[in-house]
């Protein structure tokens, strides 16, 4: 039996799925069928999630009614506040978003009801308070006083206006918007399948999720954007990184923001972020991080075969953008709720307890000796 185990369960399809279909050999992701090289150029994260919710493009009338109901449901419970202003300042805001997503069931009017048409409700209440919650989080350590979510800016600008106080840059807007479109789903990742597991018991939607958090805080998954930010703050300088990243190699470090379970080659999203983070870095005269990250793919692909992925160039999207490296990850689930919430509501669709078994390999035949014969 043992050797019918795949450790991690790499390549085994546990079962069918219509949300996303990734092609690790050819490097292609679609969502819905949609490749998001299409979605990135003529959607917007708020049509992206209607349509990994729906199954389809909204209509105009459609995507009017999705993009009011989001903007309209950002705030936050005043109670919630408080809970957050009673945390350590020091709490990590991966920590944060875990615990004000858990505490939000509470005070969610459907927390009860676990219908398609209540789980739907509740996955635009919560993918539109959880970019207030990061946000708040972020005023809140620094002891200010949260900023209100403004209705008329879009999802990717309000989120960015609640975080630093003011209104972004066109270019940062629309730079964030393409983040959250290329994060929005990914299959049975490893947080999407903890929300999974968590749903065909019949959990909720903030169960789901809440384990969801959990499994992306992790620096094999979610985690590595941040700790992509650190290597280039180490590095410091382009001229330093060739030299730097041999070393690393040498030293059989794992190379944040590269290699894919799935990806055998490089990761679709990749060559967007970047592009993104190179645009973003003439704008704002800091090319170094990009320039950094260049270095490294080169040497890390030509010497060890192994591809960026999604995490490598997003840091430095965000910290050129001004946004603290420990809100990378909470960013990632500002828009992989949309996948995360897309899953839930399949899984309720078409459920069976995912429940697998193990191979024993410990003592069948032990007798039970008294502590005082120990
Ligand atoms: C995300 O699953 C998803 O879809 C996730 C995600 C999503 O959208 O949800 O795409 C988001 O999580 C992207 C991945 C972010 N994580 C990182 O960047 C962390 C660094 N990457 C690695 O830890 C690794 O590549 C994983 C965890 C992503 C995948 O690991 P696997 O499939 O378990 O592969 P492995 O660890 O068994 O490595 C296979 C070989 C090993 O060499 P040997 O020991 O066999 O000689 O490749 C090497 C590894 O040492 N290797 C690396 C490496 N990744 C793999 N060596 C150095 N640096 C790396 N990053």
């Amino acid at each position: 039996m043992t050797d019918l185990i795949k450790a991690g369960l790499e390549d085994v399809v546990i079962s069918t799925s219509e949300i996303c279909f990734i092609d690790g050999q050819q490097g292609r992701l679609l969502y819905r069928g949609y490749d998001i090289d299409d979605l990135v150029v003529h959607s917007t994260f708020e049509e992206v999630v209607y349509l990994l919710w729906y199954g389809a493009l909204p209509t105009r009338k459609e995507l009017d009614a999705h993009v009011k109901a989001l903007a309209a449901s950002r705030r936050l419970p005043a109670r919630l506040i408080g809970i957050l202003k009673n945390l350590p300042r020091k709490t990590v805001p991966m920590e944060v978003l875990r615990t004000g997503v858990s505490a939000l069931s509470a005070f969610d009017p459907d927390e009860r009801d676990n219908s398609r048409e209540a789980t739907l409700r509740k996955a635009i209440r919560l993918a539109a308070q959880m970019p207030t919650l990061v946000a708040a989080w972020e005023r809140i350590r620094r002891g200010k006083e949260p900023v209100a979510p403004n209705p008329r800016l879009g999802l990717a600008a309000n989120f960015l206006y609640m975080l630093s106080g003011r209104k972004p840059t066109e270019l940062e807007a629309k730079t964030f918007d393409v983040a959250l479109i290329l994060h929005a789903d990914h299959e049975y990742n490893a947080s999407t399948f903890a929300a999974r597991v968590t749903a065909a018991t019949l959990s909720d939607l903030h169960s789901a999720v809440t384990s969801a958090i959990g499994a992306l805080k992790g620096p094999l998954h979610g985690g590595a954007n941040e700790q992509v930010m650190l290597m280039v703050d180490q590095i410091k300088e382009p001229a330093r990184a060739e030299t730097w990243i041999r070393k690393a190699l040498a030293d059989k470090a794992r190379i944040m923001g590269f290699g894919h379970r799935v990806y055998r080659v490089e990761d679709p999203r990749a060559k967007h972020l970047r592009r993104l983070a190179a645009e973003l870095g003439r704008q704002a005269g800091n090319t170094a991080y990009v320039g950094i990250l260049d270095t490294v793919a080169r040497v890390v692909t030509a010497e060890k075969h192994i591809y960026p992925n999604v995490d490598l160039y997003s840091g430095a999207a965000y910290a050129i953008m001004g946004i603290p490296a420990d809100q990378f990850t909470p960013i990632f689930a500002l828009s992989r709720i949309a996948g995360w919430a897309a899953h839930v509501l399949e899984q309720h669709a078409h459920n069976r307890l995912i429940r697998p078994r193990a191979e024993y390999t410990g003592p069948t035949q032990a007798t039970y000796v008294p502590i005082s014969q120990r």
